[in-house]
């Protein structure tokens, strides 16, 4: 659990302003215990270092996971002010707004994603080590820029790094509505790969069934569906009797048992999320008779173990997927916190939006935009 020492409390003024962060003092529910603090100018950037301003940052549901304190990557404090703050945010785009002496390559104006976990994005300004930065090619969208380092990364690599995928090879993922899952929707389908791709029933369902069917989706379905008996024949006939043998689970809980089931011999099943916050249970039998393979895939894992080459590698690959139109940015909604506005008023407005986030009020990826000098 992380705590720091309280020192200040809202500025309700703007006359100093310059910069703001959204902020914790120490974990907690983010509806109560992020604050909005403005902070003074950035001084030049010191060698080696850029600064950057920040244009956009998605707000993940692992954020509020950092906040709350139960997720396994923790941010460092950061000095504010007087203040040590944790900023929280772990994914962004900024634009270069200062070159340190010794930094090649990097000009003003430059777009960059932070490659070092927790870093702290909602935020306007930063100073930030140069090799913590990876530049974006061009081509991207803000919003598909500021939202590239989690959600498209992780659909690419869980796609390429368990099976070897042929074109015409089948993936089944739950979830498939979540931004990773139309993520992986469309890459599939850049690839030639064809999806199978369960969500939650709704009222609207044709609709949202037609809207990633739209994306490339092959086959979009219920759980209520794939709970029936008559469903793996439905799938024989979907696949012509083709074995599966990657499943994508962000859901958990016992539809991914049966999505499970579904599977052929020698498959994997890939965990990246439990959003139903249930346990994730398997049948012995699929290990002994069907060698199935249940693993894990962690991004964040990836970006600390593989070199910068490799993460500027994703970054072309999957901005290439949008400057040919395979991959688009995610269903948004833009949330401004205005330099006009107090830190009171942009704090009550950070809170409702984690509120209506958290009780899930929004259907779409939500993102901030900071603004400051
Ligand atoms: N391991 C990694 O490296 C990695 C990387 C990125 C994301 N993730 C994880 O992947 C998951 C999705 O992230 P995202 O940013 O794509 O999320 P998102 O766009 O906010 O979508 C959330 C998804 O979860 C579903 N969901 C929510 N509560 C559910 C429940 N009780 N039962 C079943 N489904 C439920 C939603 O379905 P409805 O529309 O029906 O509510 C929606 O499909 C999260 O758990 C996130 O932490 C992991």
């Amino acid at each position: 659990m992380l705590r720091l020492t309280v020192h200040r409390h809202f500025s309700t003024s703007s006359a100093f302003f310059a910069n703001r962060a959204i902020v914790y003092h120490s974990n907690g529910n983010p509806r109560s215990v992020l604050s909005a603090l403005t902070f003074p100018s950035l001084r030049s950037p010191p060698p080696n270092s850029l600064n950057i301003k920040y244009l956009l940052a998605p707000v993940n549901p692992a954020d509020i996971n950092v906040i709350e304190g139960v997720y396994p990557s923790k941010p460092s404090p950061t000095k504010l002010n007087s203040d040590n703050v944790f900023v929280a945010g772990n994914e962004g785009l900024a634009e270069v707004t200062g070159v340190g002496s010794g930094v090649s390559g990097f000009e003003n104006g430059q777009w960059v994603v932070t490659g070092k976990q927790q870093c702290g994005t909602w935020r306007s300004g930063a100073n930030v080590n140069v090799e913590d930065v990876i530049k974006v090619p061009k081509g991207a969208s803000e919003v598909g820029a500021a939202t590239i380092t989690v959600n498209p990364a992780t659909a690419y690599n869980m796609l390429s790094e368990f099976v070897d995928l042929k074109e015409g090879d089948w993936v089944i993922q739950n979830g498939a509505n979540s931004a990773v899952g139309q993520a992986v929707i469309q890459i599939a389908a850049s690839r030639g790969l064809k999806t199978i791709n369960f969500i939650r029933n709704r009222e609207n369902v044709d609709a949202l069934k037609k809207q990633l069917e739209e994306l490339g989706a092959t086959h979009v379905t219920t759980y209520e569906e794939l709970s029936q008996k008559s469903f793996r024949d439905k799938v024989k006939e979907w696949t012509g009797g083709k074995p599966l043998r990657l499943a994508l689970n962000c859901v958990s809980g016992p539809e991914t048992m049966s999505m499970a089931r579904l599977l052929g011999s020698d498959a994997h099943l890939v965990s990246y999320g439990a959003m139903s916050k249930q346990p994730l249970s398997l049948p012995t039998s699929l290990f002994i008779f069907k060698n199935l393979k249940s693993v894990g895939y962690w991004q964040s894992r990836w970006y600390t173990e593989r070199t910068k080459e490799e993460r500027e590698k994703l970054m072309e690959v999957l901005v290439g997927l949008m400057r040919e139109g395979k991959l688009k940015e995610p269903e948004h909604e833009i949330v401004t916190l205005g330099a006009g506005e107090s830190d009171e008023e942009a704090s009550n407005k950070v809170r409702d939006v984690m509120k209506n986030i958290m009780e899930g009020q929004y259907g779409k990826k939500v993102l901030l935009r900071l603004e400051g000098e």
